[in-house]
Order: structure tokens, then sequence, then C-alpha cells
């Protein structure tokens, strides 16, 4: 037993002092959010020079931050999120108050080895060459602490390389002091390396008294397998089923149960794709976007059109003529497959960088298939037009519907 605890003893002393070489002061906050800092003696007897700090956290998060000050307004702030390709982005930003902080480009900021995306942990090792000054403030390298502060935002992932990308107000902030006593020493090299052994990324303590982290840190980033089913299927309902099954009615001799059988169908695809979808953004918290919303939007609307549809049918069958229900259906219809068509561009533009380059292909096909598609609408309206002009009929060539 005493040998167990000298062991114990020295194996702690070991490693606290392995730890004190490192120079690092740590810090982590809810969520598994951690960050560290490293002072070179350099620095820390001239005041000015080199710094190196580590911003890390889980992937569920859109994006942490860390800045020098203590409040937003007058701070140096540096935010990291997802590149889109494995590896962080970083974005150096001047706090100027209660709104979201503009990039500057005056940081002299560059991300280190070691940076980058692995086991659901994103990981930023920095160094920066002048934050001892920035535009409206100062840090004292030299004294014994510092005031820094802290924000985070769970949700998706932005996948962007762009340093000035929208971010989303913070879920988690506050102010903290950083004791330079336990960041200062070391020789002017990225601390987070350590030669030969493993990479130094803090991690968070396992503290059962964090339980709301927890919660926090439930937001999971949806997988690109998921995404690219919904956005495949939806297209194809929207750029060729849907248009193709409304067309179809202008061919001469088709029956209007082909449409509606194949529209139906064509919804029910849609039906899954929003399925995929509505999962992602509440994932992702992306509710209050555009794409979901207009795509929420068309889930309702042509939930009806097999009603409308077979109401005009009924009433056509004995009017010969086109109803206030006809026009509902075939106008609500036209117009919904070509928001449709659009909507899956914002929703490429949503998805984010990695996504970007579909959307050249994406609105080339939906140009096309949209043109195609109004061009039979137009053709067939001047169509009915003049035959119910000189049959004295309303509506549509002389057909049965
Ligand atoms: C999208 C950008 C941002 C917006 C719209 C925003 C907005 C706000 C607002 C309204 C407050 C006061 C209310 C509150 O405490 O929640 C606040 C406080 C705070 N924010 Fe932000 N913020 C943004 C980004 C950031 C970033 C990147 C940091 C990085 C460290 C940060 C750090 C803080 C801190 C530490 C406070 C509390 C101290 C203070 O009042 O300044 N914020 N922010
Ligand atoms: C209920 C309806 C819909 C919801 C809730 C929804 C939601 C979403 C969400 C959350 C994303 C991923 C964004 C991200 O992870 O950053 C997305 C991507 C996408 N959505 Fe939708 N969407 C809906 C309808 C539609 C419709 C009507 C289209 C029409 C074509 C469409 C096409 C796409 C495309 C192409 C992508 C990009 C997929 C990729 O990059 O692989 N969505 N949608
Ligand atoms: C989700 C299901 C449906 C959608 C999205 C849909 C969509 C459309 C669209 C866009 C048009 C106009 C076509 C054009 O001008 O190019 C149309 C016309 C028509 N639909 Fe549907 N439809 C659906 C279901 C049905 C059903 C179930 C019926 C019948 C029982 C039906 C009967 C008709 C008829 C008769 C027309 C021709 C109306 C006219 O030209 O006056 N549709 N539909
Ligand atoms: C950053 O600092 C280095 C070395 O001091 C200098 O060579 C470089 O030009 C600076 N870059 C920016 C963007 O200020
Ligand atoms: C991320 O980028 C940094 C700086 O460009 C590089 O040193 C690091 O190796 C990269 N990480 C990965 C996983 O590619």
């Amino acid at each position: 037993m005493r040998r167990c605890q000298l062991v114990l003893a020295i194996l702690a002393a070991t490693v606290s002092s392995h730890a004190a070489k490192q120079h690092l002061a740590k810090q982590c906050f809810k969520g598994g959010v951690c960050y560290q800092l490293n002072i070179p003696a350099e620095t820390a007897s001239s005041g000015e020079g080199h710094i190196y700090f580590q911003i890390s956290g889980p992937t569920s998060y859109s994006w942490i931050g860390l800045g020098q000050g203590s409040q937003m307004a007058g701070s140096n702030i540096f935010v990291i999120y997802s590149d889109g390709s494995g590896n962080v982005t970083l974005s150096a930003r001047r706090g100027e108050g209660h709104f979201e902080p503009e990039h500057d480009t005056s940081a002299n900021v560059s991300l280190l080895e070691g940076s980058g995306i692995s086991n659901g942990r994103m990981v930023a090792n920095v160094l920066c060459r002048n934050c001892q000054q920035w535009q409206g403030g100062r840090a004292d390298f030299t004294s014994m602490q510092g005031a820094w502060i802290h924000a985070s935002r769970p949700g998706r992932s932005l996948r962007t390389m762009e340093r000035d990308a929208n971010l989303e107000q913070h879920e988690d902030n506050g102010a903290f002091v950083w004791d330079y006593g336990s960041a200062k020493g070391g020789g002017n090299v990225n601390p987070f390396v350590s030669r030969g052994e493993e990479p130094i990324v803090s991690t968070p303590p396992p503290d059962p008294a964090e339980s709301d982290a927890e919660i926090v840190a439930d937001t999971k980033v949806v997988s690109d397998a998921l995404m690219t089913a919904h956005g495949t299927l939806a297209a194809i309902t929207f750029l060729v089923l849907l248009p193709v099954g409304a067309m179809i009615l202008r061919v001469p001799g088709i029956d209007i149960w082909i449409h509606a059988g194949i529209q139906i169908f064509n919804y029910c695809c849609f039906i899954a794709a929003a399925g995929l979808g509505i999962y992602m953004a509440i994932q992702e918290r992306l509710s209050n976007h555009h794409h979901p919303l207009i795509g929420m939007v068309l889930l309702g609307v042509l939930f009806f059109q097999p009603v409308f549809g077979y109401l005009h049918h009924r009433a056509y069958k004995s009017t010969q003529r086109r109803t206030l229900v006809s026009y509902i259906h075939v106008w609500v219809g036209r117009l919904a497959i070509l928001l449709g068509m659009i909507n899956g561009g914002l929703g490429i533009q949503l998805a984010g960088d990695v996504r970007r380059g579909y959307l050249v292909a994406y609105s080339v096909v939906a140009a096309i298939m949209g043109i195609v598609f109004l061009c039979s609408v137009v053709y067939w309206e001047l169509s009915a037009r003049k035959s119910s002009q000189s049959t004295e009929q309303g509506g549509g060539k002389s057909t049965s519907w």
C-alpha cells in the first residue's frame, strides 16, 4: 500500500514536472471547449514578440472564439471553424461591440502543425506575431496575468475557407483571467507538437459536474452522405420528375391518371427528401434559414395538389371549363416546381464551401429544365386561348379532363 502511494507520488511528480516543462496555461469551458497559451521566454521578458495559443473543441461547434480583452468591444478576437477539407479556418477579428466582429487583416497569425480536425475535435495551433498590440488595445506579456474572453456556438459546421464567414451569435461566452505564470517559458517554437511524442491537445476534464456541457455538445454534424442523399433526391425530383410529370399532360393521348399517378409518386420522393432535410435542419439548427423554410412551404403546398387536381377533373368533366380550382392546381403546381428549382441552389449555398462546386452544374441544369418547362406552359396557354376562341370553350384543347 505504502509503496503504491509512493509510486503514485513519483508518477504525479513526473507528470507535473513534465506539464511544467510545457509552459502551457490551460482553460476549459462548457461543452469541451478548451484553450491553451504559451508565452515564450523571450516574449515574456521583452513584452513583445511571438505568442502561441491553441483553440480546440468538438466538431459539433459551428465556431469557437478566443479574444484578448475583457469584453467584445476593443478585443482582438480569433475564431476557428471547419474549413470543409479536414482542417480549420482561423479568422482574426476585431471586436467592436455586441455584434459580429469584423475580419481583421492586421493581425499577423498563422496556423501551425498539429492543427486540423480529428477524432471529432477541431484543433487550431496558432502563432501570433503581433498580439501585444492591436487597434484599440495592448497586452502586457511581462505581467503575471491577462484578461481574455471566450465564446462558442454549437451548430452546423461552416465548412468554409473564407475568413470573413458569417457567424451566428454565441450560446456560451465569458471573460476569464489567464495565469501568465504557467504560460511563460520555452523557446520560440510551436509548443503543441512535442518532438516525437503525441501531439499536445488539451482535452476537457472528465468532470461529471459539467453535465449540461453534454447537452450543448449533443448537436451532431450531419454526415455528408445524408446531405448528398437529400440533395440528390430533392434535385432529381424538382429538376426532372415533377416538370416531366406536368409536361407529360401536354403530350397528345396521355390520360390524366398517368399525370396523377406520376405526380403523386414524385411527391412521395419529395417527402422522403424532405424527411432527410428536416432531420438535418434540426440537427444543425438550421430551421430558420431560407432553404429549409421554402422547402417546408413546398411540402405543405404540394400536399393539396392531388385534391385540387381531382376537384378540377370532376368539375371539368361536367362543365368542360377551367374552374377556380383548376387555376389553383395548375398555377400553384407550376410555381411550386419553379420555386423548388431555385430552392435547390439555396440548398447548395447553405451546404457551404465543399458543395459550392456543384452550384454551377446545378444552375445550368435548373436553367435548362426551367426554360423547357416555361416554354411548355406558354405554348399550352397560348394554344389553349386560341382553341377556346375558336370553339368557345374555356381552357385547354379539346380533351375530356
Ligand atoms: C456573430 C457574432 C457575435 C454577435 C452577434 C455577438 C453578440 C453579443 C451580444 C449581444 C452580447 C451581449 C449579450 C450576451 O452576453 O449574450 C455579447 C457578449 C459577449 N460576446 Fe459576443 N457576439 C458575437 C461574437 C463573439 C465572438 C467571436 C466572441 C469571441 C470571443 C464573443 C465574445 C463575447 C463575450 C466575452 C461577451 C460578454 C462580454 C461582453 O459583453 O462583451 N462574441 N456578444
Ligand atoms: C422540407 C424541405 C427541405 C428541408 C428541411 C431542407 C433542408 C436542407 C438542409 C438542412 C441542407 C443541408 C445544409 C447544410 O448542412 O449546411 C440541405 C441541402 C440541400 N438541399 Fe434541401 N431542404 C429541403 C428541400 C429541398 C428542395 C425542395 C430542394 C430542391 C432541389 C433541396 C435541395 C438541396 C440541395 C441540392 C442541397 C445541397 C446538398 C449537398 O450539397 O449535397 N432541398 N437541405
Ligand atoms: C402532387 C401532385 C400533383 C402535382 C405536383 C401536379 C402538378 C400539375 C401541374 C404543374 C400542372 C400544369 C401543367 C402544365 O401546364 O404544364 C397540372 C395540370 C393538371 N393536373 Fe396535376 N398535379 C398533381 C396531381 C394531380 C392529380 C391527382 C390530378 C387528377 C386527379 C391532376 C390533374 C391535373 C389536370 C387535369 C391538369 C390539367 C389542367 C388544365 O390544363 O386545365 N393533377 N398538374
Ligand atoms: C507577419 O510578420 C512577419 C515576420 O515579422 C512578416 O514577414 C510578415 O510580412 C507579416 N505579415 C503580415 C501579414 O503582416
Ligand atoms: C492544417 O493546416 C496547417 C497550416 O496550414 C498545417 O500545418 C496542418 O498540418 C494542417 N492539418 C491537416 C490535418 O492537414
